[in-house]
């Protein structure tokens, strides 16, 4: 297999920094809940700069060196690297003296949670850094996969320098899934250069985060089927949830 995609921070932005389809959401919830905003597991900026151009502080969790390093150079270059406050630390065991009137783990962060127990960890503290009258919001994408155990040729993800391709293990019984992501380009003397790297998964099902929020001390849990906050319908190709004690 190939490196763990967080080790390749550069590669993680050419696959994902067009993605923009959940920054409404995390902005319109931070106009709505207030700052300052925690983030577990802020990569390398993406959801983190939106809020902090549209002035909202962020506390931007992020465990992986090479992400992180990115975020807090995107923050900079844009010029409000003093609007967030890096921690190079672990979601399921965080302890801050503070709270926040919004906290929230997107693009799939909680994904990254192997076991239950890291699950309930993660959740836990997140309840725990949650202001009175404050939320947790979080997003995971519907586990719907295609063929698997082949290589699937990606022309919808756009804009990049090269054809990129998936390879894809999913094992239903565990509930994991692990994919690798291939850019190749064409070299001028025919050969052809591949960047690869591998992202590992746990996937869940709808009423599973619910249950395991609801568990972790939220006692009102909003589902919604997509960024737009509307019902779960059928097509939905996102869950996004809104937890609040
Ligand atoms: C899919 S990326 C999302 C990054 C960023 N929020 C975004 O929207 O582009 C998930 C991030 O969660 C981080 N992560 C994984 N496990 C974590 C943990 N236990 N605690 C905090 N962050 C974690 C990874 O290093 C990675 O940067």
């Amino acid at each position: 297999m190939s490196p763990d995609l967080y080790a390749d921070a550069e590669f993680y932005d050419q696959l994902h920094d067009g993605y923009r389809d959940d920054l409404g959401f995390y902005r319109g919830l931070a106009e709505d809940f207030g700052g300052p905003v925690l983030e577990l597991g802020a990569g390398s900026g993406r959801v983190t700069l939106a809020l902090a151009l549209a002035g909202f502080e962020v506390v931007a969790v992020e465990p992986a060196a090479a992400m992180q390093a990115r975020g807090a150079a995107r923050l900079a270059t844009a010029g409000v690297a003093d609007r967030a406050m890096w921690l190079d630390a672990d979601a399921r065991t965080l302890a801050l003296e503070r709270r926040f009137p919004l906290v929230i783990a997107p693009f799939h962060m909680l994904m990254h949670l192997a076991t239950l127990d890291d699950q309930d960890a993660a959740l836990s503290a997140a309840r725990a850094h949650v202001a009175p009258g404050g939320a947790f919001a979080t997003d995971v994408y519907v586990p719907r996969f295609g063929p698997v155990g082949v290589v699937r040729v990606e022309p919808a993800w756009a804009g990049l320098d090269g054809d990129l391709s998936t390879w894809q293990v999913v094992d239903p019984v565990a509930q994991t899934v692990v994919t690798e992501h291939r850019l190749d380009r064409t070299r001028a003397d025919g050969t052809v250069h591949r960047r690869s790297a591998t992202l590992r998964q746990r996937f869940f099902h709808r009423f599973e985060l619910e249950r395991a929020l609801r568990a972790a001390g939220f006692g009102r849990v909003r589902t919604f089927g997509g960024f737009d906050r509307g019902p779960v319908t059928e097509g939905a190709s996102t869950w996004a949830y809104l937890a609040q004690p």
